[in-house]
């Protein structure tokens, strides 16, 4: 079954756990949590503690993306905080085949991210002990931003490589997804789908979550 994963870095912090409700209810399948540390990003989220908080509020499992730098330090907490997926950019870790070892004796699911510039060679000998690729659409750093229109073409090479060599490794997509593009993104090959700004922004919030459901159905 194909996931639907809002983002809570466009939520309302003030209105968390009504809007994790909200979601929940609508039928989204995962919570995803953006982690920044404000050196590989340029911006500064939350760490092992309001994961934790999420995790109390919320009975579905949490998708935690690590945009930080030294990120085997965190991996611990993170699982601790209620972490089910853990993801780890290939970019700034010169040790990912360990990273992906680290995050699956933890019991969570790890996945490689790659940023919009990255090729998908650079997975090529990760991807057979990944549970999941996560392909940025965006630029990491912020919500609400535009999809990078080759990020189809990428996902599309992915999983054709992930086909040819029967690897047991899905692929996430983040970054700039709402309505007007799920549909060809998930036709593509994709199985999990992050959706911030056209989830939280959305006036009404459950109705944004059924209609992307519907449209990746
Ligand atoms: C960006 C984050 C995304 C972000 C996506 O660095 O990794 O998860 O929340 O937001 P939208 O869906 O608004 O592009
Ligand atoms: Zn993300």
């Amino acid at each position: 079954m194909k996931k639907l994963c809002p983002s809570i870095l466009s939520a309302d912090f003030g209105k968390l756990a009504e809007e994790l409700k909200a979601v929940e209810s609508a039928g989204a399948d995962v919570i995803h949590c953006d982690i920044m540390d404000g050196h590989f990003v340029p911006n500064i989220t939350f760490g092992p503690d309001v994961v934790a908080k999420v995790n109390s509020i919320t009975e579905l499992p949490l998708d935690v993306h690590l945009m930080i730098n030294s990120p085997e330090k965190y991996i611990k907490s993170f699982r601790d905080a209620g972490a089910d997926y853990i993801s780890v950019h290939i970019e700034n870790n010169y040790h990912i085949n360990r990273l992906v070892s680290q995050i699956k004796d933890t019991g969570a699911k790890a996945g490689v991210v790659i940023n919009p510039a990255t090729p998908v060679k650079a997975l090529e000998y990760v991807l057979e002990y990944a549970d999941f690729v996560l392909v940025m659409s965006v630029n990491p750093g912020f919500g609400g931003q535009k999809f990078v229109s080759n990020s189809l073409k990428k996902v599309r090479e992915l999983k054709d490589i992930i086909n040819k060599n029967n690897y047991n490794c899905i692929i996430e997509i983040d970054g700039g997804i709402g309505p007007a593009n799920i549909k060809e993104v998930s036709d593509a090959g994709v199985d999990m789908f992050v959706a911030g700004a056209s989830v939280f922004k959305a006036k009404d919030i459950a109705g944004a979550v059924k209609e992307l459901k519907k449209l990746i159905s």
